[in-house]
């Protein structure tokens, strides 16, 4: 398989891959960017063998099935490729018209993206059918779930087979349509958004509303935390994104988010947030 872009989720998803027993050619825009991408793959994998969950042997014998490459050619073997570049259409339609004509007619082609249309990516290619969405989440070795996105020019065999995929790189997959926001983003950034607002509105403390959420619901992680974790400006843009697609108000970013990421204030990327972190 290949994956394009070897950046937070890139190198995330191709380490999945090789872990999986998968061949893998990631591409990058130069050497610099390639290498920083096999460094975060084998980072990542040292702290599994430091921390028992694989050894040695097995780390050695992931990273050799990676294989680098800045040559969009490099992937004309590829059954399944998965992009993983930034968020912008005009790049991914590019990236897609040129993939689409370099591998093989069998071969399905797959986007990471979080908040673009996954058609309107497909309807730039001369071969839609082999289009889905196949959107990891962060950090993709941690997190089992990937949504598996059909658009209505998805050939079925194509969405079956990028769901079997998923499966067998040891992800828990769902089906959906290519509707913004698909199913997780669609449910948690309106909800996040609430909980921001409601920091003003019942005059609670981020402390506070993140204690009510862990023991009154039991919610792994407390709202502030999350967003903190997700980083404002990201999630700001992911709702940004929502409203312009919806026109719901409550996918739209609450002013005190937009003021934070103004200020710097992202989270623990910055280090301060909602809270203050060590860096
Ligand atoms: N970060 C997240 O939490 C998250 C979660 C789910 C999905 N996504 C989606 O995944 C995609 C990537 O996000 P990211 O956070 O990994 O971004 P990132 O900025 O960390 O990485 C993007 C990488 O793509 C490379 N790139 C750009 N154009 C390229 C091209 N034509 N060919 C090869 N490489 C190219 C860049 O050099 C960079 O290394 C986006 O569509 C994003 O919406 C992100």
């Amino acid at each position: 398989m290949g994956v394009v872009g070897l950046g937070t989720m890139g190198a995330g998803i191709a380490q999945v891959c090789v872990q999986a027993g998968v061949d893998t050619v990631g591409r990058e825009v130069g050497d610099e960017l390639a290498e920083r991408g096999r460094a975060t793959v084998e980072r990542y994998l040292a702290r599994g063998v430091e921390k028992g969950r694989t050894t040695q042997g097995e780390m050695d014998a992931a990273l050799g099935r990676l294989r680098l490459t800045t040559e969009l050619d490099d992937l004309a073997g590829c059954d399944l490729v998965i992009e993983a570049i930034v968020e912008e259409i005009e790049p991914k339609k590019e990236l897609f018209a040129a993939l689409d004509r370099i591998v093989s007619p069998q071969a399905i082609l797959a986007t990471n993206t979080s908040a673009l249309s996954v058609t309107e990516i497909a309807a730039a290619t001369a071969h839609p059918e082999r289009v889905v969405g196949m959107h990891f989440f962060n950090p993709a070795p941690v997190l089992p779930l990937v949504e598996v996105v059909r658009t209505e020019l998805t050939d079925p065999a194509a969405h079956d087979t990028a769901y079997a995929f998923a499966e067998r790189i040891g992800k828990e997959p769902i089906r959906c349509s290519d509707t913004p926001g698909f199913v997780v983003n669609r449910v948690l950034i309106p909800l996040l958004n609430d909980c921001v607002r409601v920091l003003d509105e019942a005059n609670v403390t981020p402390d506070d509303l993140d204690k009510a959420m862990l023991h009154g619901t039991r919610w792994p992680i407390g709202p502030c935390a999350l967003i903190d974790l997700i980083g404002i400006d990201v999630h700001v843009h992911a709702s940004e994104a929502l409203w312009e697609s919806l026109r719901e108000p409550r996918m739209a970013p609450p002013p005190r988010l937009v003021a934070m990421a103004k200020a710097g204030l992202l989270g623990r990327k910055s280090g301060r947030g909602f809270y203050h972190y060590d860096r």
